[in-house]
């Protein structure tokens, strides 16, 4: 098993590539009361698509004592997604048992739709941060991209909640698709500079296979930077550590910072040290992956934590993935499983 000396002494796993298991993301639902078009179109999941049954869901026992595994083996930080989270019930009973996971960072990403009534309950439960996903303030550009006619003053609503609860510091994903919202840079930046919410401008990625990707429509992460400079100049901050996936930007005035995520321009695949946990317990190993490792099965036949240990471990040490390093129009055509269901 691919394993290294880490400071504390102990035995890090690392994959084929030498990177370890550190983050951990969890989807709780595959469901999502948006329909995003550039991640879950109404023509592909509309009324007949094939949902998880919630049989099959992991429990939050289950997800709880994968988590803990996981921990074991070295990650340190785990993210709550889906689908959309906030419509898992009670979703704050399994964010207080993964709080009492000592050390460990514990965020989740909403659409925020629900966010204003959730976020004191998410806190009170032990949650430390949120990320909302936020696409335009354009009242009409938002309800279209959500696809669902949801109004932007609710999103926004929900990120005052969360904020004032003290799921802070508080991060804004915006997707950027060119010829749908790229105006809406300026006018997010505008709106978010010194709020102390750090914006984080995500490149349109090909993630599963029926979003209908072209290269033509990815914003590269330079040119939503220099939008962003001509009007409010700002300089490059240095990573706060190694792998860090998002390129750190603050204003030269001091009134806050930016972040970029070049997944496809800049492919960030040799530092990934990412897993992704369906939420019926399949293991991925990368966002683009096409098929998964299944943990429910092990979980639901009896093994023990050992068995469990030894299998996630198996996974991570042959694990090969450098998607976004390769992709090309061949790659782009591959059954990939969906951002919905693997988790965003
Ligand atoms: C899949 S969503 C799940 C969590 C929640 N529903 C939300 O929207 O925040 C997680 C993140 O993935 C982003 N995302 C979805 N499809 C994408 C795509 N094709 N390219 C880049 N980011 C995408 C979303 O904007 C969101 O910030
Ligand atoms: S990006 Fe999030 S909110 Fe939008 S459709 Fe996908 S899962 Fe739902």
């Amino acid at each position: 098993m691919a394993t290294s000396a880490s400071r504390f002494g102990a035995r890090v796993l690392t994959d084929t590539l030498r990177r370890p298991l550190r983050d951990l993301r969890i989807s709780v639902t595959d469901r999502c009361n948006f329909r995003c078009v550039y991640c879950m179109p109404k023509e592909v999941f509309g009324r007949d698509y094939p949902f998880l049954e919630r049989e099959k869901l992991l429990g939050f026992e289950e997800t709880a004592r994968l988590a803990r595994i996981f921990v074991s083996l070295g990650v340190q930080k785990i993210r709550i997604t889906g689908g959309e989270p906030l419509l898992r019930p009670q979703l704050e009973r399994l964010i207080a048992m993964l709080a009492r996971i000592s050390g460990l960072d514990l965020t989740l990403t909403t659409n925020g739709a629900l966010l204003a009534e959730k976020a004191q309950a998410l806190k009170d439960a032990g949650l430390g941060r949120v990320t909302v996903s936020l696409d335009s303030l354009d009242d009409t550009l938002f309800r279209a991209m959500n696809d669902v006619d949801f109004p932007v003053g609710r999103v926004l609503a929900g990120i005052d909640v969360a904020a004032r609860a003290g799921l802070t510091p508080l991060k804004i994903n915006v997707v950027v698709k060119r010829g749908v919202n790229e105006h809406s840079v300026l006018p997010m930046a505008r709106h978010f500079r010194g709020t102390g919410h750090t914006l984080r401008f995500i490149e349109y990625m090909d993630v599963g296979h029926s979003n209908g990707w072209r290269l033509d429509d990815v914003v590269s992460a330079a040119e939503i930077l220099s939008i962003i400079h001509a009007e409010m100049p700002i300089e490059p901050v240095e990573p706060s550590y190694r792998g860090e996936v998002v390129g750190r930007w603050r204003y030269c005035d001091g009134s806050g910072e930016i972040g970029v995520i070049a997944s496809v321009t800049q492919p960030f695949c040799k530092d990934c040290s990412r897993a992704r946990l369906s939420a019926d317990g399949q293991l991925f190993t990368c966002l683009f992956a096409t098929t998964g490792h299944d943990l429910r099965s092990l979980l639901r036949g009896g093994a023990s934590d050992g068995d469990i240990s030894d299998a996630i471990s198996r996974v991570w040490a042959a694990r090969t993935d450098r998607y976004s390093q390769i992709r090309s129009a061949q790659t782009v055509k591959l059954p990939k499983v969906e951002m919905s269901y693997v988790g965003g």
